[in-house]
């Protein structure tokens, strides 16, 4: 088998590569190793940037985005026992972000390459990347028990945190950054009407707490937890107790209960491998970084990711130019290191770290003022909550 791009991965940035790339008659080819019914159904990401939400919309994929997603043009902080706005629109010129389900844009990207006669390959395994160093890369993979090998001109790396193809690139070529927080996240869905029309950012004592949505009828709520936390330990009573006092407020607001639908625990960790790129071989989103939730990032990124990508490639096989292609990684880079900054800064303001460290507690309450009382200090915040601009 032969193709121009062969991708690793069918999340976000693997899907909507291929997709922009067919777009610019480019073909390629994306090799997953779960099933089509699986990837559709992993509950993650829910908030998209206003960058992403124009990309989706202008590449023809976003018609459903557009009616079932749920423009949002403010978020709360909540501290003190206080919700405090932060007007996300009106402090960028009008930006704001959608709120829609990882798995449903998944949805309509599958659908949009499946339409288009898109080669995608299901339940593969054994993928393994060989002859990297030549001018034309190759995928090894195993379907149905049979072994392929997919021949190409340039592979593409979207295989998430823990795939192959980042661990195929030489010791020594790229440099990692990494922090591994003392801090994780349980995450619910709840079957219930929606507590708030905006997010719910709250820092208590007890810890951090986030109140988000998937529709009008699924709510999905966060709450810090340790990264080590068996599920166990929390049945359902102990999660909506605590739920409860962290989003506790003197003003009269309601959390409203319900079925819980599914539970998970994610550890938190912030990561950087430089550069996105050997020889042949691009990376591109959770492959080459990961940020923690707090700042609603990592889809994101995979999306700008393959944006500059699938430019820089379109720019070769229309010119045989590769300086675009040179400059992946930097372009990229740059995005990923802003992403990361909010993301921490968004973690280290909002999570309850050390218990005994008081001092630490007050400068986190003393920034959540200051954040919700400055415009300067609010615009700065939702300049990075809605996206910063492409380039
Ligand atoms: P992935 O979505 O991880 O996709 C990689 C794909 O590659 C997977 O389908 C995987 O099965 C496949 N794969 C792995 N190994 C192989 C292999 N060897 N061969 C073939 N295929 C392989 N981001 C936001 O922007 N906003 C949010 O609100 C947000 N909330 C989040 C909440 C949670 C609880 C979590 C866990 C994440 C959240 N994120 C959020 C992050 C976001 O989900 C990821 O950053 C995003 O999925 C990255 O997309 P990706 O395509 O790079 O990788
Ligand atoms: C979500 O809805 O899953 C979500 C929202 C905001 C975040 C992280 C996750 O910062």
């Amino acid at each position: 088998m032969r193709t121009q791009v062969g991708i690793v991965g069918a999340g976000p940035a693997g899907l909507l590569l291929s997709h922009l790339l067919h777009l610019r008659g480019i073909d390629s080819v994306v090799l997953e190793i779960r099933s089509r019914k699986e990837i559709e159904g992993t509950i993650r990401a829910g908030v998209l940037e206003q960058g992403t939400v124009d990309l989706l919309i202008e590449s023809g994929v976003g018609g459903r985005l557009q009616r079932e997603g749920s423009v949002h043009h403010g978020i709360e902080l909540r501290f003190g026992g206080r919700g405090h706005r932060i007007p996300l629109s009106e402090l960028t010129g009008g930006r704001a972000i959608t709120l829609y389900p990882q798995h449903e844009v998944i949805k309509d990207l599958v659908g949009a390459r499946l339409e288009a006669n898109g080669p995608i390959f299901f339940e593969v395994a054994d993928v393994g990347l060989v002859d990297l160093t030549s001018s034309t890369p190759k995928i090894r993979f195993r379907k149905d028990g049979e072994l392929k090998e997919l021949a190409c001109d340039f592979i593409a790396g979207c295989d998430g945190g823990q795939g192959v193809c980042r661990a195929s690139i030489p010791e020594g070529v790229l440099t990692p950054f990494e922090r591994v927080h003392p801090l994780g996240w349980l995450g619910i869905l709840v079957q219930a009407p929606r507590s708030s029309e905006e997010l719910i950012y709250a820092l208590h004592d007890r810890g951090f707490a986030l109140v988000s949505t998937r529709s009008p009828e699924i709510q999905r709520l966060y709450l810090q937890c340790d990264p080590n936390e068996d599920i166990d330990n929390w049945p359902d009573g102990r999660i909506w107790e605590e739920l409860h006092a962290r989003l506790a407020t003197d003003e009269g607001w309601t959390l409203h209960e319900g079925a819980i639908l599914d539970k998970v625990v994610v550890a938190m960790h912030s990561f950087v491998a430089e550069p996105m790129r050997y020889k042949r071989l691009f990376l591109a989103g959770d492959a080459a970084h990961i940020v923690p939730p707090t700042g609603a990032k990592g889809l994101n990124l995979a999306v700008a990711d393959v944006r500059v990508l699938a430019g820089a490639l379109a720019d070769f096989y229309a010119s045989g130019r590769t300086g675009p292609l040179d400059e992946y990684s930097e372009i990229c880079l740059r995005r990923v290191w802003k992403a990361q900054r909010f993301s921490w800064w968004m973690t280290s303001m909002l999570h309850r770290f050390h218990e005994e460290d008081r001092f630490r507690y007050q400068m986190q309450i003393a920034e959540l003022d200051y954040v919700t009382s400055s415009r300067a200090a609010a615009t700065s915040l939702a300049e990075n909550y809605v996206g910063l601009p492409i380039g």
